[in-house]
């Protein structure tokens, strides 16, 4: 997945301002250890930082974590996939916003590797896109690969339903404490061509398959057919549906820690990538 790295903090910066009620919810305490998993450019690293914890960021992106090292040069940050990262001591606590539903390789992993770096009671505090997430524009633009005689893209999203993130948590050895599944319509504000702006920005490896004689057809097929429940008079407004939790590590659920380190992502970012200024997922 390529994001528009320079530009994320202005495009995205809604991501930030709706992960605002998590930092409540993790409440992070001075002097407690915290990591920020899939933690972009850092904006939630840092307010988890001004709580007074220390803070240690980890995503996929070497262009995210470089660009959140020059913004927080006395934060730490490294560059890791959730599936495989590894820690030397345990955290007090693990918090994630709106990057779960990016690690779709094997949910599962991430959970146990997430388990592995918190000490026991330690607490997983996270913002997700659930089920049904973004319906209408992924509807849309099946849709219009369809109309364009193309096969359907495959998609770079896990949105998994409550009950099924839930098992998998209490799977991976911890307890759910709260669990909140919800809608939120979210204004693309940053994105004046709505649609096919999202398409662009969240499924750019799709759109590089598509014939490149197709692509700004296709594009305006999907804004038509998204239109009608997505258009409003005020500007577009993307379907986001929410799951957000919290769960604490199972005392008596330890596990070996793995060595320090962390394998890279196999995600690049490069920063040359196409930057339409959009809402972010
Ligand atoms: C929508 S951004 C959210 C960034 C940040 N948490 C925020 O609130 O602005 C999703 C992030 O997840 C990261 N990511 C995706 N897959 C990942 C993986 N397997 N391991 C680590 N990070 C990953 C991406 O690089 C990206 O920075």
């Amino acid at each position: 997945m390529n994001w528009a790295v320079a530009t994320y903090d202005s495009a995205f910066g809604y991501v930030s301002a709706h992960g605002a009620p998590l930092i409540d919810l993790l409440d992070p305490q001075p002097g407690e250890r915290v990591i920020d998993l899939g933690c972009g450019t850092g904006t939630f690293s840092a307010e988890i930082n001004a709580r007074g914890a220390e803070v240690l960021g980890i995503d996929g992106s070497r262009e995210m974590i470089a660009q959140a090292a020059s913004l927080h040069p006395s934060m730490s940050f490294a560059v890791g996939d959730a599936h495989d990262f590894t820690v030397a001591e345990p955290y007090d606590a693990v918090a994630s916003n709106a990057a779960l539903h990016w690690m779709t390789r094997d949910p599962d992993a991430v959970i146990a590797q997430t388990h592995a770096a918190l000490r026991p009671g330690g607490r997983f505090i996270a913002e997700m896109g659930g089920a049904g997430n973004c319906a209408e524009l992924i509807t849309a633009m099946q849709t219009a690969w369809r109309v364009f005689g193309l096969d359907e893209p495959e998609l770079p999203w896990y949105f998994p339903t409550p009950a099924e993130y839930a098992t998998r948590l209490e799977e991976g050895g911890f307890t759910v404490r709260l669990l909140e599944f919800f809608d939120r319509p979210t204004r693309m504000s940053e994105g004046p061509n709505g649609a096919a702006d999202w398409v662009r920005l969240f499924a750019p490896e799709a759109l590089a398959e598509v014939p490149p004689e197709i692509a700004e057809p296709l594009l305006d097929r999907i804004n038509v057919l998204a239109a009608p429940a997505l258009r409003r008079e005020s500007g577009w407004v993307a379907d986001y549906v929410r799951l957000r939790f919290a769960a604490i590590r199972k005392p008596n659920s330890s596990g070996p820690l793995p060595e320090p380190g962390g394998a890279d992502a196999e995600t690049s970012w490069p920063s040359s990538a196409p930057t339409p200024a959009l809402d972010p997922m």
